[in-house]
């Protein structure tokens, strides 16, 4: 089975991806001289392959390459990463979703400076200890920093598994997992721990795709028994799918002069962290306009009065999708206190891109910038 890992690391090698966290060790890349396709210098570090391995979770590669390079830039080192406020480090990752993830390796790195003296850990099971790596992202790191034979089982390297080896399972419990970590060791027999998964990774976002995957130009057809019984498309058979629901949600936009209301979402949620015109979910009965007064008495203990409609955003996330209403409201009573939230703030208007915002807050902070009139 070791013909299968050399074959697939083989085409990877031939495909080089110039993928910024990859290449040879050494001092931080600059802009200035960079050759596509080239490994950069200092591409390989641990510290730099655990900041990309946490981006790429639940984040496609060409999303990632802009955020990567520029947090980089800001935080070239753990120190650096360590010594930065969290709200930086937020700022960093805005647009890139799942904010948490920034929250988590920003607390990772305080910790590992402050016990550690700033020595990365090098086992997956170290790695996991931390704040925001699961055990796929732990066994990912180990396997590409440290070459640890640890199976690092995304959902590209099981669906290369369950089609190689035509699995039949439904995968995402428990026993699929044993099973395929044991396919993805036999897969790799002898080969270099950290070259397979990269040279999975290239397989599974290049060729072998969830849809219609380009087999005519796969290294590994002839072995694959999905392919050769046709099964390619029904492979892997994954659990059942519940349609994600809708929640409408409000949002107040309350000017002051050249200011506007902005509050704090707490940590721990959704967002946390993150700055949002106040508001929230509507509940069952309720009117938006009902919502959004509840919201901001229950919120901040101020009464509004709800006015004009300023536009309606949509967004999804991993398990839900939103439309924000977003209403102009008058503030009629109270002082804003951050209640229901971590804090409260009467921002300028056009400072309002120094704070940290999830997509559709910031949609709403670009059209009452551009829009002086609905003031
Ligand atoms: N997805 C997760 N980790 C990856 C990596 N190192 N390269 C490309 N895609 C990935």
């Amino acid at each position: 089975m070791a013909s299968l890992a050399v074959k697939i690391i083989a085409w990877s090698r031939r495909c080089v991806r110039p993928l910024p966290w990859r290449g040879v060790r050494g001092p931080a890349p600059s802009r200035a001289g960079k050759t596509a396709g080239a490994p950069e210098p200092g591409g390989a570090s641990p510290y730099r392959i655990w900041v990309s391995e946490i981006m790429l979770q639940q984040t496609r590669v060409e999303t990632v390459i802009p955020y990567y390079r520029r947090f980089l830039n800001q935080f070239p080192s753990l120190r650096a990463l360590a010594r930065a406020s969290p709200q930086s480090v937020l700022k960093a990752w805005e647009g890139l979703g799942y904010y948490s993830r920034a929250l988590n390796l920003h607390r990772a790195a305080v910790r590992i400076q402050k016990e550690s003296g700033g020595r990365l850990p090098r086992t997956a099971a170290e790695w996991q200890r931390l704040p925001g790596v699961g055990r796929y992202t732990a066994a990912a790191i180990a396997s590409l920093a440290f070459d640890e034979p640890a199976a690092a089982l995304d959902a590209n390297a099981r669906r290369i598994l369950a089609r190689v080896f035509a699995y039949r399972r439904r995968i995402g419990d428990v026993r699929s997992q044993k099973e395929l970590s044991t396919l993805y060791q036999r897969a790799r027999g002898r080969a270099a721990p950290g070259a397979f998964f990269q040279a999975l990774m290239d397989l599974g976002q290049l060729i072998c795709l969830p849809r219609q995957p380009r087999c005519a130009d796969c290294p590994v057809s002839k072995a694959c028994i999905a392919f050769k019984r046709g099964w390619q498309d029904r492979l892997p058979v994954r659990p059942g799918r519940v349609a994600a629901p809708h929640v409408d949600v409000t949002a107040a936009v309350i000017f002051r002069e050249d200011e506007v209301l902005i509050a704090k979402r707490p940590e721990g949620k959704l967002l946390g962290g993150m700055w949002e015109f106040p508001g929230g979910k509507a509940e069952r009965g309720e009117t938006l306009p009902e919502c959004l007064r509840r919201e901001l008495k229950e919120e901040l203990g101020v009464s509004v009065r709800v006015c004009e409609k300023i536009l309606a955003v949509q967004h999804a996330f991993s398990h839900f999708r939103i439309t924000l209403h977003v209403f102009r409201c008058d503030r009629v009573r109270g002082r804003p206190k951050p209640i229901g939230a971590a804090a409260v703030r009467w921002a300028r208007i056009r400072d309002l891109t120094r704070y940290p915002m999830g997509r559709t807050d910031r949609i709403v902070s670009r059209n009452i910038a551009s829009k002086p009139e609905i003031r």
